[in-house]
């Protein structure tokens, strides 16, 4: 992607050192039933304001990339590192966004975005400006002082896109926001998420299951193998920004997502008898 192509941000310098790094990272979760070895040896990284969706079969450890990322699970071999400095736990820097929005039922939208930021302190007058600016910017500023039962579906989720972004973090991380919504609100959805993106120019690791939404929003997409997951294919998407609508009837747009289908199909007829 040129730096003309993404118009609000600042352009990223040619070689930039990646911001955030998985360097040859194994996960093995140990329980009463055994170990299960969800990642072995894989490296991944990210650069400053890129987006980068993760597509994989299911249980291959697209979330449990997200858990490592968010500081939340050690890894058993390997190292992640963000600027340099090796990841040892939660950061406030780093935002997270869930299938579910998993809203307090209790707390008013507004109180719900300043969650993360209630975690550590009592919110200043300039964090509830910053959540109702957040809020404006994901649509929902007349909503503020409703309560989550009021919004549908794919509102609460712009809620929930909103807290992710409250402490003005390095890298938000989204694993399958839209799972859970209609066809319609997810389209409406995608769009509005580019927009966001561009607007506010964070990196963003998504992980999805469509392979039309990973080509719509990224400048990345990453394929991983079948559980443990390993990088089997590693995609740039050169499509210029903002995407739209027409951008999906390109002949570009169908070869990428034809590439990453083929992907998927080729490990389907080798897992045949
Ligand atoms: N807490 C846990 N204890 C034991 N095994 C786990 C745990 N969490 C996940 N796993 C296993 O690790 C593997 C990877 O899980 P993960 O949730 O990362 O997959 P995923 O790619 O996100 O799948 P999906 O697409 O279905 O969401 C799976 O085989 C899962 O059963
Ligand atoms: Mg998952």
């Amino acid at each position: 992607m040129t730096a003309a192509s993404k118009p609000n941000v600042l352009p990223t310098p040619d070689g930039v050192q990646s911001s955030i790094r998985m360097d040859d990272v194994s996960l093995v979760y140990k329980s009463g039933r055994g170990n299960v070895e969800a990642l072995a040896d894989l490296s991944l990284d990210l650069k400053e304001g890129e987006f980068l969706s993760v597509l994989g079969p299911s249980g291959c450890g697209k979330s449990t990339i997200l858990k490592i990322l968010s500081g939340l699970l050690p890894v058993t071999k390997g190292k992640v590192l963000i600027d340099g400095a090796e990841l040892k736990g939660p950061r406030g820097d780093i935002g997270i966004v869930f299938q579910q929005p998993t809203l307090l039922a209790w707390q008013t939208n507004l109180q719900n975005v300043l969650m993360p930021v209630r975690a550590s302190k009592r919110p200043t007058a300039s964090d509830r400006e910053r959540a109702l600016k957040l809020l404006e910017l994901v649509g929902l500023e007349e909503f503020a002082n409703h309560y989550p039962y009021e919004l549908s579906g794919g509102m609460q989720q712009r809620v929930g896109i909103a807290r992710g972004l409250i402490n003005d973090p390095r890298v938000l991380l989204m694993d399958e926001p839209f799972a859970a919504l209609d066809a319609m609100s997810r389209e409406t959805m995608t769009t509005e998420l580019q927009q966001i993106w561009m607007a506010t120019n964070r990196s963003v690791v998504f992980i999805t299951h469509s392979i039309p939404e990973a080509v719509f929003l990224s400048n990345r997409v990453v394929t991983l193998s079948g559980r443990p997951g390993r990088v089997v294919d590693d995609l740039t998407i050169d499509l210029p920004f903002p995407r739209t609508i027409d951008t999906m009837s390109t002949q570009p747009f169908n070869e990428y997502c034809h590439h990453l289908r083929a992907l998927f199909q080729a490990k389907e007829k080798r897992q045949q008898p």
